[in-house]
């Protein structure tokens, strides 16, 4: 039986405990696509799953990561949407067609085997096809996944976004530049946050941010927004730091505005703000993201191709065990801006 690269975690203390193995490569049921693996792109979630720290359920002994893009190499006998050759994503959560997700246990890289690897067979309903017009490399089309999904959910799936509306991004990692992107298409300002005015510089020039602030420098950024707004506060906020910086967001949104909680990168504060009250006093949803569905995932990747954006991946790494562990490394020093995939093949 033809054999395959994979990747897997048989402890979750340190990325170090990743390790490879031969194993066979799977033969499609009637309603699953075998797919070929071009890329893998890299979620904080994967250095989670590897450190024991993802407050999730995750499978023994996981092939971690859950975004993929890759090649049709056959399909089951009762799959008639895919060919051999169509370019495809994944969606993070294989059971969740539309509407919200109920649980972390139908995710890959989870409860799971995940991508790392260079071969799998996936349900034919969790795929979508790449048009065959667009040429975003393998690379893009893997980081539009968890945080494209997680990005357009934000912005579409509850309240929409419109035109003209102000939206803040909190950090330079994936969800945030490719939340920018998407909402400065989509016609809206983004103000855009940072550690670093290196980073914010380079954001502004490559991808068009329209205002930035650096939240080191400026700890009350949340009044350096309203600022910017002339006072009304922003009509979304793409809320990355969680505990420690929810307070903020409420200062900053606007009335009857939108936060969407993504994210724990900031340290909890000692004394927990009273969100409650805090929405209360600004009418503002305060809204928990669990990624999205497949349904957003076909949103996000439609909007994608069809207005050719460039979707931010700030480096690729190879295959090989030393390449994949540099990777994560690479992840979680926080250098990046966008995402950090990894070649398959
Ligand atoms: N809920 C969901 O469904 C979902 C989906 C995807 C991701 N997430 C979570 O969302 C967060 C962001 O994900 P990501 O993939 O964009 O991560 P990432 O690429 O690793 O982004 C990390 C960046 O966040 C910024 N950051 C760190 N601490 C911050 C703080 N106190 N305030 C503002 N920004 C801060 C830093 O930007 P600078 O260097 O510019 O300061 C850092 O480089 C993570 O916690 C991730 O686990 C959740």
């Amino acid at each position: 039986m033809a054999k395959q690269q994979v990747f897997r975690l048989p402890q979750r203390t340190s990325i170090h405990d990743l390790q490879v193995y031969q194993e066979d490569i799977p033969i499609p049921s009637s309603n699953e696509v075998l797919i070929k693996i071009k890329n893998v792109a890299l979620n904080f979630r994967d250095f989670a799953v590897a450190t024991g720290k993802y407050p999730f359920p995750v499978k023994d002994d996981v092939v971690p990561g859950s975004d993929l893009s890759g090649e049709v190499v056959s399909v089951g006998s009762h799959v008639d949407d895919f060919v051999e050759g169509d370019r495809v994503i994944a969606s993070f959560d294989l059971k969740t067609l539309s509407g919200p997700m109920c649980d972390w246990r139908h995710s890959l890289g989870g409860c799971y085997d995940g991508v790392l690897r260079e071969y799998i067979a996936l349900p034919s309903a969790a795929l979508v096809k790449i048009p065959s017009g667009s040429d975003l490399s393998f690379a893009q089309l893997s980081a539009l996944v968890c945080t494209g999904t997680t990005a357009w959910n934000a912005l579409y799936g509850c309240s929409m976004l419109k035109p003209g509306q102000t939206v803040v991004f909190l950090g330079t990692g994936g969800v945030s530049i490719t939340g920018l992107i998407l909402a400065k298409a989509a016609g809206a300002t983004a103000i855009i946050t940072s550690s670093s005015d290196e980073k914010l510089a380079r954001v502004q020039k490559t991808y068009g941010a329209d205002y930035t602030v650096n939240y080191k420098t400026t700890p009350n950024w949340s009044q350096e927004v309203l600022k910017i707004t002339n006072g009304r506060g922003a009509d979304f906020i793409l809320e990355n730091g969680g505990a420690g910086t929810i307070a903020q967001s409420i200062d900053a949104v606007a009335y009857g505005g939108n936060i969407a909680v993504i994210g724990f990168l900031a340290s909890p504060p000692e004394r927990m703000p009273d969100v409650a009250a805090l929405a209360l006093g600004k009418g503002a949803v305060v809204r928990g993201i669990m990624v999205g569905s497949k349904e957003h995932l076909e949103d996000v990747t439609r909007f994608v191709t069809s207005k050719n954006l460039q979707v931010p991946v700030e480096m690729v790494f190879g295959f090989s065990r030393e390449e994949v562990v540099k990777a994560f490394e690479y992840l979680v020093s926080g250098q990046h801006i966008g995402k950090v995939c990894i070649k398959v093949c």
